[in-house]
């Protein structure tokens, strides 16, 4: 069971190109060190179903996943300790999408940057407004909005060019809890001002898009061919040399410790030769990059590894989004027509909502009860009692003292980890509320 102290971080990255060294020290680095803070539940994600927005050669989509994918791995995320995942194997997520695109006002999809862009770019080829525009690309916000609202994530690391899609994500858990009751927990964007901008070959920043990138997993002598190539200015061995403005300084700075900073730092001053500098550079990459190569290469010649490691990744994100799916289904009124019936029964929404306890006896002989919600999934599971009383009191505890019983309670508890913690306790407070007459 998640602990109610764990904060959620979830991250994803599009699986439309091969993953570079800005993508390293920008991203996936950061992303592998977070997953090992105590107290933190992660989720990462290959955003395949993004890919299709930018990218339609399926043979590419197919081998960024897996080129994604192994570098996360080989950079060290460890998918027991994290839950890592495909997008398309959680069906979960385009269904919630439908239901987000419906409190999202197509206004704010109007507003959106990436959107906005390619009105401006058409406006200034002389082109009709939306000339090359799909839905998918004016709905990405709604489907980014799903990844995250699915997990109930508090933080998304991204860029700072994503923040407007984790503000449009909060307003659409606002607008749907506003609807429906409070489901949707509002996320916010973390942004690392540690984290370095790399610059690329030609100084301008490393991107696929300006063809000035270093492979982070590419041969060895891949890597240094183009390092080498890296634009410098044309100052002489002997003659000493700036760091500022120098894209040779900005890499070695987002690998290097302060010292090395500094003793790279006085080298140039002293004059090195931009031929050392490279080759220094390269060593210094090389010793963080190169002990992770071989697992690289191991995962991408055994690609049913990763297929395994993304399965077991989807069983546990679906664990949590298949109940929680269901949840939000009864919510907006997606149910069973003998679901109860709150216009008929007389009674409040709040009331036939609310979970309930069921006792029983198993085959085993021994007495056990569960707690469901209104749509009959499990919230709360004990293990055996030996006398029905014993069972009986258990729940009298749970429904007068709520959530705080579970602590004195968790010996007699099955652990159910796709129940999230404020699930069950909204559900233990409301029968708390209702015991004690409000
Ligand atoms: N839009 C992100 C990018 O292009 C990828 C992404 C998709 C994502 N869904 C997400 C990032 C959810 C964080 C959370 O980099």
């Amino acid at each position: 069971m998640t602990s109610p102290a764990s904060r959620r971080v979830l991250t994803g990255i599009t699986t439309s190109g091969t993953p570079h060294l800005g993508n390293y020290v920008g991203s996936i680095r950061a992303s592998v060190r977070a997953s090992r803070q105590p107290g933190v539940q992660s989720f990462y994600f290959l955003a395949d179903y993004h890919a299709l927005i930018k990218c339609q050669e399926p043979a590419r989509v197919q081998r960024s996943t897996l080129e994604i994918a192994a570098s996360w791995l080989a950079a060290g995320l460890d998918p027991e300790h994290v839950i890592f995942y495909r997008q398309s194997d959680i069906p979960e997520i385009p269904e919630l999408t439908w239901l987000l695109t419906c409190v999202t006002g197509k206004g704010a999809l109007n507003r959106a940057h990436a959107y906005k862009a390619m009105l401006d770019k058409n406006a200034a080829a002389g082109q009709d407004a939306d000339a090359d525009v799909t839905a998918g690309l004016f709905m990405y916000p709604v489907l980014m909005g799903a990844d995250i609202l699915m997990f109930s994530a508090h933080q998304v690391p991204v860029g700072r060019d994503q923040i407007q899609h984790i503000e449009m994500a909060r307003d659409m858990a606002a607008s749907f809890n506003h609807l429906y009751g409070e489901h949707l927990t509002p996320p916010a964007a973390l942004i690392d001002d540690n984290v370095a901008l790399l610059p690329g070959l030609d100084g301008r920043k490393m991107s696929k898009s300006y063809d000035n990138t270093i492979a982070l997993f590419g041969p060895r002598e891949q890597m240094r061919k183009q390092i080498m190539s890296i634009v410098t200015d044309s100052r002489a061995p002997g003659a000493p040399k700036d760091t500022e403005g120098s894209a040779l300084y900005a890499i070695y700075r987002a690998f290097a410790d302060d010292a090395e900073a500094a003793a790279f730092a006085q080298a140039f001053a002293d004059g090195i030769a931009w031929g050392d500098a490279k080759q220094q550079l390269f060593e210094r990459i090389e010793r963080e990059i190169g002990p992770m190569r071989a697992r690289y290469e191991h995962l991408m010649a055994h690609p049913e590894e990763v297929e395994a490691i993304l399965q077991a990744g989807a069983r546990k994100a679906r664990a949590l989004a298949t109940p929680f799916m269901r949840t939000l289904r009864h919510a907006v009124g997606l149910r069973a027509l003998t679901a109860q019936a709150a216009w008929a029964s007389g009674k409040s929404s709040a009331r036939s909502s609310l979970p309930t306890f069921k006792q029983y006896r198993e085959a085993d002989g021994r007495f056990y009860f569960k707690l469901t919600d209104a749509s009959g999934a499990v919230l709360l599971q004990s293990r055996g009692f030996d006398a029905p009383r014993d069972a009986g009191q258990a729940i009298k505890r749970l429904q007068s003292e709520g959530a705080a019983a579970l602590a004195a309670l968790t010996a007699h508890l099955q652990p159910l980890p796709d129940v999230g913690a404020p699930a069950l306790q909204s559900a233990l407070e409301s029968l708390r509320a209702e015991q004690a007459g409000n």
